[in-house]
């Protein structure tokens, strides 16, 4: 049996196209269909520089092998889209002997998914970087501090005057805001496992929306959900991921003025931006994004948001953001700010759609977790 080319090629991970020895498109795979946003039926017959612009590099190597007959190849060639966003992909051009026609094969392959797997990876060592020396730190300080705790409360209860006993119970205050502090940064501390279960990403956020519209600070806020029906239960520690989205929802509720402002939640499964699971299984991704149209922030501050303790708030102590971003990458996810001056902010929170098994006792809550862990500060 000799099978079509077009099943063949179908099947190769890497994006093909063979082109005749003018540059027109004679055949193009499905992984070269989906990264150059076109199909077969569109493309075919249509020269690669109008598939893919005059001036890119896909053209231009192109050229250059039809013309010298020698193969090339080009790295991290940009692939501008109009639908699913830019990618990144490599590209192999060998020219096609003229034996059988002349021509060239154009291999393609996709970096997105290896670039962001790095990026995660560097970023997972930055945050085991911080826990190490978080969990020193917090070690270190809070065995003084239970000492300095004690002999404050025993000063408050042996105090003669008033003064006295009110300086003692400050100190006792102050220690207690110190511990605070400490237990948050502690988060970051290796060890602290989550615990998954069957989740409603849904049914968190409603919970973490209501907390939002209960804070003082919005009560001009508008909120608005988008939410993706299809989106089924997946295993997640429900009250981290609470943690996530209140520190995200009040971060722009932070950043509206007394006029308040529009707070949007929208959900949606990704096929495009897939993460590598534990065992190297590429999993579809579902997609939270809290947007604000508040004040955005400066592209100076935007590179600084990662480090633990950046902030730009009187009262603030920058955790937030790390905290956030520590939880979504225990989950194996990816956290990543947008904004721009003038037009607001999009946290754009990625989490791998790793399934729940399907509950065979639906009259058991299939969805249990704690309320969200308020952050005390
Ligand atoms: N939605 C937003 N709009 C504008 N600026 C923001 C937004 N989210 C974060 N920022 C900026 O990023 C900084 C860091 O945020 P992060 O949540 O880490 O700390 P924080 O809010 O300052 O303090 P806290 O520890 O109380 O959360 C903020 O101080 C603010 O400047
Ligand atoms: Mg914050």
């Amino acid at each position: 049996m000799v099978r079509p080319l077009q099943t063949i090629l179908d099947a190769v991970l890497d994006g093909v196209v063979v082109v005749d020895d003018a540059g027109r498109v004679e055949l193009l795979n499905a992984e070269a269909c989906r990264i150059l946003e076109t199909s077969s039926a569109h493309a075919q017959g249509v020269p690669i520089e109008r598939v893919a612009g005059p001036d890119h590099a896909l053209a231009t190597v192109t050229g250059k092998v039809l013309d010298q007959l020698r193969p090339a190849i080009a790295d991290e060639i940009a692939i501008e889209r109009r639908f699913s966003g830019d990618l990144i992909a490599d590209l192999a051009v060998a020219p096609l002997p003229e034996a059988d026609g002349a021509g060239a094969v154009l291999v393609l392959r996709d970096r997105t998914i290896q670039n962001s797997l790095r990026e995660t990876l560097s970023e997972r060592e930055k945050l085991t970087s911080y826990g190490h020396i978080a969990a020193g730190i917090a070690h270190e300080v809070k065995n003084p501090l239970s000492g300095i705790r004690g002999a404050a409360e025993l000063l408050e209860l042996r105090a003669e005057d008033d003064r006295s006993r009110r300086t003692a119970g400050l100190i006792v205050r102050e220690v207690d805001r110190i511990s605070a502090l400490v237990d948050e940064l502690m988060v970051f501390a290796r060890g602290e496992a989550l615990d998954p279960q069957p989740v409603n990403v849904h049914q968190v956020l409603d919970e973490v929306l209501e907390l939002i519209a209960a804070d003082p600070l919005a009560r001009e806020t508008r909120i608005e959900r988008i939410y993706d029906p299809s989106i089924p239960e997946l295993m997640a520690d429900a009250s981290r991921l609470a943690q996530v989205f209140l520190n995200l929802g009040r971060n722009a509720l932070q950043a509206f003025d007394e006029k308040g402002g529009e707070l949007v939640v929208r959900t949606r499964v990704s096929l495009d931006r897939r993460v590598a699971a534990s065992d190297g299984r590429m999993l579809p991704t579902i997609v939270v994004e809290v947007r604000d149209d508040g004040p955005g922030i400066p592209p100076e501050d935007l590179q600084r948001l990662a480090t633990p303790f950046f902030t730009t708030k009187p009262d603030g102590t920058g955790l937030g953001l790390a905290v956030a971003r520590h939880w979504v990458t225990q989950h194996g996810g990816t956290l990543d700010v947008r904004s721009s001056v003038g037009t607001g902010t999009t946290v754009r929170v990625t989490l791998p759609l790793e399934r729940a098994a399907p509950n065979p006792t639906p009259e058991k809550s299939p969805t249990h977790h704690d309320s969200p862990r308020e952050r005390e500060g």
